[in-house]
């Protein structure tokens, strides 16, 4: 006897990564439902290899006797359907922006902060965050754990598939386009996108910040450190699947490349590929399909007492959303949820903040 789980945002770009880790880490399911709008139903979607599932509509979806919940179908959506499911009894892990800052919803990396996911049961939700951060604070959770961050620069070059399937399709559209000059029509990005890169990812708040910018901060300090400083500049660049960040660390102790290296080489969900050569660093074209986030071009950063500079690359829709969503649902499954369903979530009254 497994779980049953639903996929909500299941045609989207996320929601079919979800199926596809679900599948190929063996998920314990019994039964896996695949939930869209209502434009979708009857659609087919790929579970694993050999399975195909109907897509159902969520709107009408009743969640009674569903286990665990993983969704995607962008933050508005998220709000209203959420509730609906944990009233039901459903824990919901939401990879959308909807609840990631609320104090009574646990933000989780599990190579970071796995202990969070208890806290499930105060709202029955736990949410997935930003695909920039996730891959930063994996990265960076061991180097902390060593000299202690004080300040972080980062610089984001993020793939279109970020901004969701129609994006990639657009880069596609415009790239050909140029070589046989179609007029340029952005759609979902704000300018050209092909052979261009743009400095504006979601909206624009009060100080300047782009709200990608600002997920990087709060939810890096959510999960790591409320005490670190963050400033992030964030990016769309022409790249089908896979995110880079160029990361400048201000440390609070001494520590050297050396033992950056050591603790990065050892650590939960890290691969370190740093030579000095042509090809010994990782870019974003290497890592599509891949688990891990991978480090390069670790050296010092002579400007400040004790800094460093990195180059982090993951495939933004498998650690940064799909596989991060899993592996949590895998602790809570396994850890909270008695590994078997029935094993339902009791709902703890909210302490105030
Ligand atoms: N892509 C990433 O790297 C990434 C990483 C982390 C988090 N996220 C977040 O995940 C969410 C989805 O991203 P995505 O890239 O998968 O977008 P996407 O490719 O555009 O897919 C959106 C999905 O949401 C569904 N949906 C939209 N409106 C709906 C409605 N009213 N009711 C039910 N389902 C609805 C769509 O179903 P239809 O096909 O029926 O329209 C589709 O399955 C966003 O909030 C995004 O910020 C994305």
């Amino acid at each position: 006897m497994g779980f049953k789980v639903a996929v909500v945002g299941a045609t989207g770009n996320v929601g079919r990564e979800i199926l596809k880790t679900l599948a190929e880490r063996r998920f314990p399911a019994d039964d896996v439902i695949a939930l869209a709008s209502s434009r979708s139903v009857g659609r087919e979607v790929s579970f694993g290899e050999d399975d195909v599932l109907k897509v159902e509509e969520l709107d009408t979806y009743d969640f009674r006797g569903v286990d665990i919940v993983l969704s995607s179908p962008g933050a508005k959506v998220s709000a209203v359907f959420a509730p609906r499911a944990t009233k039901a009894g459903a824990v919901v892990i939401d990879n959308t922006s909807c609840f990631r800052m609320e104090h009574d919803v646990p933000l989780v990396v599990p190579e970071v902060n796995p202990e969070a996911i208890g806290q499930y049961k105060r709202r029955g939700i736990i949410a997935n965050p930003n695909c920039s951060t996730i891959q930063m604070v994996v990265a960076l959770k061991p180097l902390h754990d060593l000299a202690r961050i004080k300040r972080i620069v980062v610089s984001t070059y993020q793939s279109v598939s970020g901004a969701g399937h129609a994006a990639m399709d657009e880069l596609f559209r415009q790239t050909r386009g140029i070589y046989v000059n179609d007029p340029i029509k952005p759609e979902q990005l704000t300018k050209q996108i092909a052979f261009n890169v743009i400095p504006h990812i979601d909206n624009f708040m009060d100080d300047g910040a782009t709200k990608e910018e600002w997920k990087m901060a709060v939810e890096t300090r959510k999960i790591l450190d409320p005490d670190i400083a963050v400033t992030a500049t964030c990016v769309r660049v022409p790249v089908f699947i896979g995110h880079a960040e160029a990361i400048n660390v201000e440390f609070a102790r001494p520590i050297t490349e050396d033992r950056a290296r050591t603790a990065l080489r050892g650590a939960p969900g890290v691969i370190m590929v740093d030579h000095r050569t042509d090809e010994g660093y990782v870019t974003p074209a290497e890592v599509a399909g891949e688990d891990a986030v991978y480090v390069s071009r670790v050296r010092r950063d002579p400007s400040v007492p004790h800094g460093l500079n990195l180059w982090v690359v993951a495939d933004n829709l498998r650690k940064g959303a799909a596989l991060n969503a899993v592996q949590i649902a895998e602790i809570l499954a396994a850890e909270h949820l008695g590994g078997k369903p029935g094993a339902r979530r009791r709902l703890e009254p909210v302490q105030a903040k």
